[in-house]
Order: C-alpha cells, then sequence, then structure tokens
C-alpha cells in the first residue's frame, strides 16, 4: 500500500518542529526532520573548516555522510556519520551557517534522493522548507505560520532553556535574516505551496497546534490511527 505523507512547512520558529513531532507521535508515523539533515552537514561543514561557498567540497562532503534518525525514549536523535550531534546541530555557528549551506543546489539533490527513500519505506511525517514542494509533492500539506514577534520570542525561550545567552531584539533580527534568506534564495525557496492548509499559531497552544494538525489530517486520510 502506498505510504502515507504529511508535509509540515513554515518560517523559523512557526513551531513546525514541535507540531511535527507530536503529530508523528500521536499517529505512530515516523518524523522526519529535513531540516536536522541541513544542519548536520553545516556542522560537518564547519568542523571541517570548508568555505560555505565551495559547492564541489559541499557536494563532496554531503555524498560522503550517513545522517539517521532513532527515537530514544521519546527522543528524536540525529546522528551523523554514526555520532550522536542531536545537541550540537543546534548550536549558534549551525545556527548562523545553514542558510548558506542549504542554498547550494548540489547539495540539495542529494538530500532530497535520501529523503524520497525514506518516504517510500515508511508513513511519515516530515519538516522543512521544500516538504509540501520537491521533495513530497503528492502529501497531504500543512504551512504553520505565526507572527515575527511570537516567533522571536518562541526562539528566545528555547535558547534560554538551554542556557545560551541571547536577547530577545537580538532572535527578531536573527529570525528576519532566515526569513529573507529562506524565502530569496534561487533553490527550494520558502513558499506556500499549492492546496497547503494554512494555520496561523500565534495565538494558539501546541497542544491546540496538533490537534488542529490531526483534524485535518483525518478529514483528509479518513481513519489515520
Ligand atoms: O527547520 P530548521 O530551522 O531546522 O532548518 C534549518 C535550515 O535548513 C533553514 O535555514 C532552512 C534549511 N532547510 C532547507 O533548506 N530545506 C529543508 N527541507 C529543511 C531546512
Amino acid at each position: 500500500m502506498a505510504k502515507k505523507v504529511i508535509a509540515i512547512d513554515g518560517p523559523a520558529g512557526s513551531g513546525k518542529s514541535t507540531t511535527a513531532k507530536l503529530v508523528a507521535q500521536r499517529l505512530n508515523f515516523l518524523y522526519l526532520d529535513t531540516g536536522a539533515m541541513y544542519r548536520a552537514i553545516t556542522l560537518k561543514v564547519f568542523e571541517n573548516g570548508v568555505d560555505v561557498s565551495d559547492e564541489k567540497k559541499l557536494e563532496e562532503l554531503t555524498k560522503n555522510s550517513v545522517i539517521s534518525f532513532k527515537n530514544e525514549n521519546g527522543i528524536n536523535k540525529t546522528f551523523l556519520d554514526g555520532k550522536d550531534v542531536t545537541e550540537k546541530i543546534r548550536g549558534p555557528s549551525v545556527n548562523q551557517n545553514v542558510s548558506f549551506v542549504s542554498m547550494h543546489k548540489k547539495v540539495r539533490k542529494i538530500l532530497v534522493e535520501k529523503q524520497k527513500e525514506i518516504g517510500r519505506k515508511n508513513n511519515l511525517v516530515a519538516e522543512g522548507r521544500d516538504t509540501t514542494t520537491v521533495v513530497f509533492p503528492h502529501a497531504f500539506k500543512i504551512y504553520l505560520c505565526a507572527d515575527i514577534e511570537e516567533r522571536a520570542r518562541r526562539r528566545f525561550l528555547e535558547l534560554k532553556e538551554k542556557g545560551i545567552q541571547t536577547s530577545l531584539r537580538e532572535q527578531i533580527k536573527e529570525i528576519a535574516k532566515r526569513d529573507k534568506i529562506d524565502s530569496q534564495r534561487e533553490a527550494s525557496p520558502l513558499r506556500v505551496a499549492k492546496n497547503s492548509v494554512v494555520i496561523d499559531t500565534t495565538y494558539l497552544t501546541i497542544e491546540e497546534q496538533v490537534n488542529k494538525v490531526i483534524e485535518r489530517c483525518k478529514e483528509s486520510f479518513g481513519k489515520v490511527s
């Protein structure tokens, strides 16, 4: 039977990660965090001192990387070449460089192919910029959005909880910069895909947002769990 794919997209801080994880858990689908794959490659680029504009080197490095996911006691872990990089890929150096790495077409081509392969084998909730357009164009599509101040506030609290020093103003600037790069880039820019269900999460709690997504999926797929 064809596998079911729910693809969730939206700008940075729209709540797509938390929502995708919880929706996957509730429906017993695999959670595919495509952003974590770009982040893992960025970490490797950074640790190897590779220039982010050297596409040839980036392509080679991406080809020679093994990225995998494992759910350990309810925590979704990301592994790069066998090493747990779950925490490291959320650090400031990756945050600042990931947009520059993910804009390269050759890097995207390799990662998109890996993602499609996973989708052929599993029912999944896929999260990420181009999952609704390029990777899984036939998926049930959800686009989450929220006001920039609210998205910055969420990111600020998330970093603060991890002990990372920052300010709300800095996060508004950081998110505005990422929105600009992500929507203006040539390869798979941030767009609301055709036939997406758009949900504004500015005033929703996580619980409300997850329920809303599941409700919509059930309307579309019939009984999914
Ligand atoms: O969703 P995130 O913040 O973890 O994404 C990190 C970066 O990777 C972000 O700048 C957009 C990029 N990305 C992408 O280009 N394509 C995807 N499918 C997922 C993420």
